[in-house]
This record gives C-alpha cells, sequence and structure tokens, in this order.
C-alpha cells in the first residue's frame, strides 16, 4: 500500500502526474527503508567449512533475497555463548569434585564421558560410542520407572549425589518429575544441572520437536522452580546450544513441587506454540558460564562438604545469587 488512489488521483490533477509519482517514490523508499530497520537481524551463522566438493550452483537472486530476511530457523539475539554445555559441565565436575555423579539422558555419553566419580546413568536408549572413565551403572529404563525402583541409587553405597546432570526427555512434565525424583537424594552441597533452558525461538521450545536442535518446554521447570520454591538458587546460564541451569540449596524433605505437581498441569501441558518470556530468549537473564566457574564459592562448596560445615552454605548461596543478572 502507498498513497491511497483517491488521494493520487486528487494530487495526479493538482501538481500533475510527474510529481506525485515523485512523491510516490519517496514515499515507497521511506516505507521500505523503515521496513528493514524493523525487521530482525538473521541469525548470523558460522562461515562455511573449506570443502573439497563442488560448490553448489549459486541460488536464483530471488530466493537468495528471500532466505536472508526469511531464515527457516531464526533465533532470538543474544550473547555469543562462550561455552558449550559439555565444557560448562566439565568445568563442573572439576570446580565440585563430585564423589557421585547422576545422570538422566546418556544418549551416546558425550556428557557420561566427562566423569571421574562413582557414576549411575539412566536413559530408556542409548548407544555410547565416548570411551567411558568412571566406574559407572547404566540403567536402561526411563527415569520415571527408574526412580520407582527399590533403592535406585544403591551403586552409590548411601553417599548422596554431588553432581547430577537432567538431560532426558526435553518434555516439561518430564524434567520437573526428575528433578522431584532426584532432590531428596542430593547432598546438602550437591548441584543439579538443567541442559536446553533457553531455547533461542518458539521452534526450539516446542514440544512437538519441529527442529534439528530442540530444547523443548524444559524452560517452564524454571519458572516453577522459581514461584514454588524461591528457597533454592536457580541461575540460568549462557551455554550454547539451548543454555543451562544450575540449581543449589536443596531441601531433601521438602514436598512443594510435589503437591503442587497436579495444579501446574495446565501450565506444563500447554499445546505449541510456546510463549518464552522475552528474558529467556535474549538470555538477559543469564549469567556467563566462565564467570560462574571462577566464582570462589565452588573451592568453599567442597570445603564445606569435607568438613561437614553445612552452616555456612547459605552464605554461598547468597554469594551465587549475586551472580544473577537482572
Ligand atoms: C539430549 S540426549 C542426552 C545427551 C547427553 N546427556 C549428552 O549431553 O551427551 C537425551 C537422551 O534422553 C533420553 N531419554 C528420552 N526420554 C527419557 C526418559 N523418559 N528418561 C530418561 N532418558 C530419556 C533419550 O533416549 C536421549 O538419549
Amino acid at each position: 500500500m502507498g498513497i491511497r488512489s483517491t488521494v493520487g488521483s486528487m494530487l495526479d490533477s493538482t501538481i500533475g502526474r510527474e510529481r506525485t509519482n515523485t512523491i510516490r517514490k519517496a514515499e515507497r523508499k521511506a516505507r521500505n527503508t523503515l521496513a528493514e530497520r524493523l525487521a530482525p537481524e538473521p541469525p548470523k551463522r558460522p562461515a562455511a567449512k573449506p570443502t573439497a566438493k563442488k560448490a553448489a550452483p549459486a541460488k536464483p537472486q530471488a530466493t537468495a533475497e528471500r532466505s536472508r530476511w526469511q531464515p527457516p530457523d531464526p533465533f532470538a539475539p543474544h550473547p555469543e555463548p562462550r561455552m558449550s554445555r559439555h565444557e560448562f559441565l566439565e568445568g563442573l565436575h572439576e570446580k565440585t569434585r563430585p564423589r557421585t555423579y547422576l545422570e538422566i539422558g546418556i544418549r551416546t555419553g558425550t556428557s557420561l564421558a566427562l566423569s571421574r566419580t562413582r557414576s549411575i546413568a539412566v536413559d530408556p536408549s542409548f548407544v555410547i560410542d565416548k570411551p567411558i572413565h568412571c566406574d559407572v551403572q547404566v540403567v536402561k529404563a526411563t527415569s520415571d520407572d527408574f526412580f520407582a525402583g527399590d533403592a535406585p541409587l544403591a551403586h552409590f553405597d548411601g553417599v548422596p549425589v554431588d553432581l547430577a546432570f537432567i538431560d532426558g526427555m526435553h518434555l516439561s512434565e518430564f524434567a520437573l518429575r526428575d528433578f522431584i525424583n532426584i532432590e531428596p537424594w542430593m547432598a546438602d552441597t550437591g548441584v543439579i544441572v538443567f541442559d536446553d533452558v533457553l531455547p533461542r525461538n518458539a521452534l526450539e521450545a516446542a514440544r512437538d520437536r519441529k527442529t534439528l536442535s530442540w530444547a523443548g518446554d524444559v524452560y517452564k521447570v524454571v519458572e516453577i522452580l522459581r514461584r514454588r520454591r524461591p528457597d533454592l538458587v536457580v541461575l540460568l546460564v549462557n551455554t550454547a546450544n539451548t543454555g543451562t541451569a544450575v540449581v543449589v540449596g536443596f531441601d531433601q524433605a521438602s514436598t512443594a513441587l510435589k503437591d503442587g505437581y497436579v495444579e501446574e498441569e495446565d501450565y506444563l501441558l500447554q499445546p505449541d506454540p510456546q510463549t518464552l518470556p522475552l528474558e529467556y530468549l535474549d538470555r538477559s537473564i543469564a549469567v556467563e558460564p566462565d564467570i560462574l566457574l571462577e566464582s570462589p564459592v565452588w573451592e568453599q562448596l567442597v570445603a564445606s562438604r569435607e568438613h561437614g560445615a553445612s552452616a555456612d552454605l547459605a552464605s554461598l548461596w547468597d554469594e551465587l545469587r549475586k551472580l544473577q543478572p537482572g
């Protein structure tokens, strides 16, 4: 739409067709410039790796233009992550020196390969193709079935869980149940890490998977933890690809999440499209992983665990809370 045709024809008859056309042209140009300024930035794609294969023929100009402005998978602009989730998890293993590690979701063993401690790993369908360097009990089951069994953590011989990674089914109700089932087994000084809590767009957050890199709606668990369990420290972390969350400050006897589960079901099961809070998309509430790992809190946490000084923990959690931006 340009100048409305009735206005255009009035102008035609008063100032002449040529001057009207000049005005029309200027208006179109201004409109296009404005549209370009308002359009979202296309995602930054990594530079293509050199390949020995013959280059594909160039796309026709019109298609190339269209794909520049309508990329199939546009991500909300957010700070470039400085670490992957595996680098961050590796850092946490080093910093927290866990006595025990519990992993939900193994797939090919990339995250399990980071463990150097006694471990339990649970997944109904996995193919480990990485060298594993720990004493691990691998359980072929869904996490719900695993926790429903007798003494699921017997492999830890009564030692509570120091580090847990929740990376199984990427649907919020599963991830929330994983948290509810794991918390009673956590050490006071323990750390739980969630993967996939910062989807980069609504497509990646879809419950009905539509993208290669899939976060699902696990981010809702962070929302629920913050709402129902303000006693926990829940830090969002800007890791590639789809963000992680670190949770500390457990209350092994708490029933708040279990009691509130049915009330949360409408929110958890809300069908696609998912509506993500903006601060998740732009990651303005996420801490940078290297800053979190550099915190002196981890050393103090290990000392606290080794000397049984759990009374000091509240001040450590306060230190961690201060790292949360916003
Ligand atoms: C993203 S992959 C795990 C990747 C792995 N943690 C890593 O970082 O290398 C998710 C895994 O969760 C498993 N999974 C799916 N549903 C599950 C469930 N209900 N309980 C446990 N694991 C589940 C899948 O079989 C899949 O292997």
